[in-house]
């Protein structure tokens, strides 16, 4: 089985009910894709996304706890994004690790959470600046692999989305070898410690945008993208739908 191709939007925190009529207008423009499509959009909108989306576009939370239920105000369990409609849930993205202090430890007991609920967790990965102009990515983002996956993951269940800090929302991106580097990297690790290691969908994620989503799902080893900003509009979602599909 070879890796699924994935276009993935994550809305972090912006969108209102308004706001879903981009579903429509992506799924009027690219009735049926070449590849699978996601969209996770802020907790309050997951439910009615899933119902518009009827299942031809996946619906996908931005974080879950690690526990089932219980006295933990303001999250939300990974059964209850699965009750609304979801079939994934983004898990260590880089906004989660710097603004909540989220640990690899965190992210794996989070992750376990999401497999138990049948969600597919799609796991970040990414080295700031300061640790790419130390020389230390590939030691950064090895480390980030081995501690936020846990062992029961699957190519079924598991999606590893590499995301350098300083390429969000920023408009840079790293040179294409840049990120052959670090997709081949996390292909090699991910073969050496899981039987199906070689299916494990990868993403690139970081100002991926209509202008330069061809030329880098071109890159070996990338299997799709995180789309943060250009996920927001169908205008250019769209494109870089159309441009996985293409590759
Ligand atoms: P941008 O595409 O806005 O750079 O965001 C990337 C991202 O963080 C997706 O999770």
């Amino acid at each position: 089985m070879a890796p699924r191709k994935l276009a993935a939007g994550n809305w972090k925190m912006n969108g209102t009910l308004a706001s879903l009529a981009e579903i429509d207008r992506l799924l009027a423009d690219h009735p049926a894709p070449g590849c699978d499509v996601l969209i996770c959009p802020p907790a309050t909108l997951v439910h009615a996304m899933a119902a518009r989306a009827q299942g031809r576009i996946a619906t996908g939370g931005q974080d879950c706890h690690a526990r089932t239920s219980g006295a933990h105000t303001g999250d939300i369990a990974a059964a209850q994004l699965k009750d609304a409609g979801a079939s994934h849930v983004i898990l260590g993205h880089s906004e989660r690790r710097t603004d909540h202090a989220e640990t690899d430890a965190q992210v794996a007991a989070k992750a376990v959470a999401a497999h138990q609920a049948g969600l597919v967790a799609v796991i970040c990965v990414g080295e700031t600046e300061a640790q790419r102009d130390a020389g230390q990515t590939l030691d950064v983002i090895s480390a980030q692999l081995a501690g936020s996956v846990p062992d029961g993951a699957t190519a079924a269940n598991t999606v590893i989305a590499y995301e350098p800090v300083w390429a969000i929302g920023t408009g840079r991106t790293p040179t294409n070898d840049q990120i052959a580097e670090v997709h081949a990297l996390m292909r090699d690790r991910l073969a050496a410690r899981f039987a199906d290691g070689a299916d494990f969908a990868l993403l690139y994620g970081g100002s991926v945008k209509p202008g330069n989503a061809a030329e880098i799902f071109a890159i070996p080893h990338v299997n799709g993208a995180l789309v943060g900003g250009a996920s927001l509009k169908a205008e250019d979602f769209g494109p870089i739908i159309a441009a996985l599909s293409a590759a």
